[in-house]
């Protein structure tokens, strides 16, 4: 037995065989057979797109590691910021380069005045924020003449310190707009968990933000920074295959986050609560998912086929922030719906599992975020795995625009009809 694949083409009898490496094995065999034979694969679920050592998932057991160190030991011990250093980096940094990491991205939380000011106003007042984000995003390129400078190596980093700074000040300032209240200005002395509560929530100065509630803002920023070739990340890595500038590229996979397939889906999760009501509800509610009348947000991944291990990590957290804020209603709804799901022969053949989204939404709630702010929060992680993959992009030789082919299934060729005889 050797690790190659051997594929033969009956139809000519050519035979090719090529090696199996890290599990996959390179499409241009499909190419020596017939340059026209094209594998046939929708969403992608057998295709790896990019080779990528930032993000190592294992989906039958449930691990999650960013630059091989386990997501659980990074909830535990670090901080976003050193997490993010950790993802576009490669390594974590030195007490000097975490330092400098930390100032650097303190001191560009400010945005353009007249992203403030005369952009935002543009919106309606109850604007999706996410609506907001992905458009403002993209317009955060526009006040920079170098945000296109992208194999310039200090400019590429210059844009992508602004984004991880400033995503934070735009998400709140989409949600004080949506609020009618000030727009509260970033503080220099506050961490960047703390910093961003404080963004949202200031009113008065005796505003303070709970140290546990700081650590928890900081935690489920870690979990959402990054997790391969997802959705939006796919986007972010055709968008940036084009050689789009880092903010448009970002705004694209922002958009693709905000489906509620997708990063919506925590936003969905709470809804659903809600609208299940009461404990007594869970019964007939799982009942209709069975009968495909509604799906149960916050379940289920095209990966993990046993525990998110990011939903272990949450739900701990959650009892921890409901410790200060106390208990959010829907848990005791969201646990029963876990239980019975559980032991429910439909979600166990399936393999469906509670994934990162089915108790962030509960802690979002808790900390005071309005339910349309949730995918925001994801996405103001995220950006920073967004990034990493741009720049691991780049700089992978074997990677060009994106350009897949298909299988048409189109009519043949027919002239064309004048409107008269249609
Ligand atoms: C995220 O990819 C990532 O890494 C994403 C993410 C990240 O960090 O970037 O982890 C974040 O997007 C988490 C997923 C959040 N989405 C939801 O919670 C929405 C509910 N989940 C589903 O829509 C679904 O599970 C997906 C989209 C997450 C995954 O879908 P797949 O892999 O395409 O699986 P599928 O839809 O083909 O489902 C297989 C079967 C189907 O039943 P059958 O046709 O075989 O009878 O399972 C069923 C589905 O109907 N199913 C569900 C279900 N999820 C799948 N049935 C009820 N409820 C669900 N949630």
């Amino acid at each position: 037995m050797t690790d190659t694949i051997t594929i033969t083409d009956n139809r000519s009898g050519k035979t090719v065989t090529v090696p199996i490496t890290g599990g996959v094995f390179s499409s241009a065999a499909l190419r020596e057979l017939d340059p026209n034979l094209f594998m046939y694969d929708p969403a992608y679920l057998s295709t790896a797109a990019c080779a990528s050592s930032i993000t190592y998932l294992d989906g039958e057991n449930g691990i999650l590691r960013y630059r091989g160190i386990p997501i659980e030991q990074l909830a535990e011990h670090s901080s976003f910021l050193e997490t993010a250093y950790l993802l576009l980096n490669g390594d974590l940094p030195t007490a000097d380069q975490l330092a400098k990491w930390q100032y650097d991205v303190t001191h560009h939380t400010m945005i353009h005045e007249n992203m403030r000011k005369r952009f935002v106003d543009g919106f309606h007042y109850d604007a999706h924020p996410m609506g907001m984000f992905i458009s403002a995003t993209a317009a955060l390129g526009t006040f920079y003449d170098d945000a296109k400078d992208i194999f310039d190596k200090d400019s590429l980093d210059k844009q992508i310190l602004r984004l991880v700074a400033k995503v934070p000040t735009i998400a709140a300032m989409c949600y004080r707009f949506s609020q009618g209240l000030p727009f509260v200005s970033p503080d220099n002395a506050l961490s960047y968990g703390e910093n961003f509560l404080n963004m949202m929530f200031k009113i008065g100065d005796d505003y303070a933000v709970h140290p546990t509630l700081a650590r928890a803002m900081d935690i489920l920023f870690i979990l959402h920074a990054d997790h391969e070739q997802n959705c939006g990340t796919t986007a972010m890595r055709v968008v940036s295959s084009a050689n789009a500038d880092p903010y448009t590229a970002t705004s694209a996979a922002a958009s693709a986050l905000y489906g509620p397939l997708h990063g919506g889906a925590n936003e969905a999760v709470v809804r659903m609560l809600s609208e299940i009501g009461t404990i007594d509800n869970v019964p007939a509610f799982i009942e209709g998912v069975k009968n495909g009348d509604a799906k149960l947000m916050g379940f289920g991944h095209r990966v993990y086929k046993n525990f998110d291990p990011r939903a272990t990590i949450i739900k701990k957290t959650a009892y921890e922030v409901f410790e200060v804020t106390g208990k959010n209603p829907l848990l005791d709804i969201a646990l029963k719906l876990e239980e019975t799901a559980l032991k429910d022969e439909y979600f166990v053949k399936r393999k469906l599992y509670p994934n990162v989204d089915f108790y962030s939404g509960l802690i979002y709630q808790a900390l005071g975020f309005p339910v349309d702010m949730f995918t925001v929060l994801f996405a103001i992680p995220r950006t920073v795995g967004w990034l990493a993959h741009m720049q691991e992009l780049l700089s992978d030789k074997d990677q060009k625009i994106s350009r897949p082919r298909q299988w048409y299934t189109g009519v043949d060729t027919r002239d064309y009809t004048p409107i008269a005889k249609r």
